[in-house]
Formats: structure tokens, C-alpha cells, sequence
């Protein structure tokens, strides 16, 4: 029986052979961590995307993402790692409800999170993430803004923004709203001391109780750098663990036994092997219209970001 770290040291060997670039979102499993060539936040791996320079990207993470990579080089093959991966609030608005809804609010700028479909992006104006929202409707000229699909980010957006007139959908990640005040409440009272870290897609009360509020990277640094030892941890609980084995002598507990992504998890290293084997995954394919017209809103993020 192969062991882990022989299946790791063949990835590592065939992705120099192959000149392929392994990207992971932050989600992903240790082992698979291990063998990226960059781990981050959604940002970050749109950045590190486009800086690439291997012909070949794998994605281990969901299809907005590997789409990303393919929007920003799409001279580049690009797969998601495992073909089901999907983030189900990707999926929640096409290109036809937002269309008629930009009938509605004509001279408002649309601001997708980046969590949407190339095609969704097409019809967009400018892409944000969860580390770069707050900067990105800051400097956007136009006060109206239609902000989608997440109403928990655009609520705390628009918080941080109160001078903008701020319009939101119904939608968001199920996983992170599921996570009530009540289970904030109870987790806090059983770990008193610990400072609270809050992804912006939970519900605006869970995230009025967070001592800190970011991205997947951000809520991870600041735990690192900070000289407080006990934190809980409000996100997809890879990133309590991740951070548990980062940092031995800190405590780290989930807010909620809730906040598991089956489609993050759903990537196993067996997954990514079989990719850079040729023998899974799923390749992206956009055509160059789409591709040209979702591209202008992840410039924009890039420059306005
Ligand atoms: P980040 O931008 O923080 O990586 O978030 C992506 C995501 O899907 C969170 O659920
Ligand atoms: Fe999508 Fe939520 Fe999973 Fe992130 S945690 S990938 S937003 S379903």
C-alpha cells in the first residue's frame, strides 16, 4: 500500500516534469497544501494565477476558481481537480435573472463576488472577494451599487461603506449562514478568553460578535501574528485544524460543527494524482467571448483591489 507521502513525492516529481503549477484554495486538505506551488484566499490565487508561468495550472478548490485562471490566461490548460467541485452559491443567479435586474437598477455598478459563474461574470462589472470588497466599493466612482450574490458580504460591506447606496440579492453560502447567534453564544460562553474570527459571509449577527472579520488568508494571519492564544474560529473548519498544526501552542476551536463545505472537501490527493496523470479532473473550457467579456470585472478587481 502506497503511503501519503510516496503519492505527495510522485505529484511533486511529475508536476516539475510537466511544468505544471498546483494552485490550492486555503480549504484544502493538509496533504494536498503540501504539494501546491500556492495556497490562499480566492484573491490571492487569482493573483498568483496570472503570475503563473507554467503552461499547465491545476485547481484544487471549486470551479469559480479554476474559471478565474482560465479568464486570466486562457492561453494556459487549466483543470479543477475534481470534476464535482462546485460552490453552490456560484450556481444561485445566472445571466438572465441579473440581466433583468440590471433593468430595474440602470445606473447602478454591479459588484459579483468573485464566488460566481464566468458566464454570471460577463454581465458584471466588477469582481470582488471577501479580502478586497471593502477597498474595491470604496473606490468604485458610482455611489449606487447592486452588490451579488451574498447578502451577508454585502450587508457587512455596506456597513463599512454606509456613504454608498447599497443594493442587495438573496443569496449567499449556505454552509457559512447556516451558523446562528445561538450557536456564536454557546461556543463563546464554553471559551470565554478566546478572541472571535468571523468570515463576512456568516449572518450579520453572528458577525457583530467577531473581534476580527476576513477572508479564508486574512482570519489565518491574524491568528498567526496575534499574541492571544485561544481563538474560535469562524469559517470552514479546515482552517481551525490548519491553524491548530501551525501553531502548537495556541488553541483553536470551530464555531460550529456546521461549517463544513462538502464541495472543498470533496478533492482528495488521489484526485489531484490522477489529474497530473491525465486521469481525472475536468479540463476548463470557455469560449474566448466569454472569456473576453468576464475578464473585464477580474481586471478591474485586480486594479482596483
Ligand atoms: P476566501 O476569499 O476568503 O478565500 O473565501 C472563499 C470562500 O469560498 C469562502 O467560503
Ligand atoms: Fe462556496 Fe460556501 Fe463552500 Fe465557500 S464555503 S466554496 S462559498 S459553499
Amino acid at each position: 500500500m502506497r503511503r501519503v507521502r510516496d503519492i505527495q513525492d510522485e505529484i511533486i516529481k511529475l508536476k516539475k516534469e510537466k511544468d505544471i503549477c498546483i494552485l490550492a484554495h486555503s480549504y484544502q486538505a493538509r496533504e494536498i497544501l503540501e504539494c501546491a506551488d500556492f495556497s490562499g484566499d480566492s484573491y490571492q490565487l487569482s493573483v498568483m494565477a496570472e503570475k503563473a508561468t507554467q503552461k499547465t495550472v491545476i485547481m484544487c478548490g471549486v470551479k469559480f476558481m479554476a474559471e478565474t485562471v482560465k479568464i486570466l490566461s486562457p492561453e494556459k490548460t487549466v483543470y479543477l481537480a475534481n470534476a464535482v467541485a462546485g460552490c453552490p452559491m456560484a450556481e444561485q443567479m445566472d445571466k438572465e435573472f441579473i440581466l433583468g435586474v440590471k433593468k430595474m437598477y440602470p445606473n447602478y455598478t454591479v459588484v459579483a463576488y468573485i464566488n460566481t459563474t464566468a458566464e454570471l461574470k460577463t454581465v458584471c462589472d466588477v469582481c470582488v472577494t471577501s479580502s478586497s470588497a471593502v477597498k474595491i466599493v470604496k473606490a468604485i466612482p458610482n455611489n449606487n451599487i447592486l452588490f451579488i450574490p451574498d447578502c451577508n458580504l454585502g450587508d457587512y460591506v455596506a456597513k463599512q461603506v454606509p456613504e454608498k447606496n447599497i443594493k442587495l440579492l438573496q443569496g449567499g453560502c449556505p454552509i457559512h449562514a447556516a451558523v446562528t447567534l445561538k450557536d456564536i453564544q454557546e461556543v463563546k460562553a464554553a471559551h470565554p478568553d478566546a478572541l472571535v474570527l468571523v468570515h463576512p459571509e456568516c449572518k450579520p449577527d453572528v458577525v457583530a460578535l467577531a473581534d476580527y472579520i476576513g477572508s479564508t488568508s486574512g482570519i489565518m494571519d491574524y491568528a498567526i501574528k496575534s499574541d492571544h492564544k485561544e481563538f474560535i474560529i469562524g469559517t470552514e473548519n479546515s482552517i481551525a485544524e490548519h491553524l491548530q498544526y501551525m501553531c502548537s501552542d495556541k488553541k483553536f476551536y470551530a464555531m460550529s460543527k456546521k461549517l463544513i463545505c462538502s464541495n472543498m472537501k470533496a478533492t482528495t490527493l488521489v484526485d489531484l494524482y490522477d489529474c497530473i496523470n491525465s486521469d481525472g479532473g475536468e479540463e476548463i473550457v470557455l469560449d474566448s467571448q466569454t472569456i473576453k467579456d468576464a475578464k473585464h470585472c477580474i481586471d478591474e478587481m485586480i486594479r482596483l483591489g
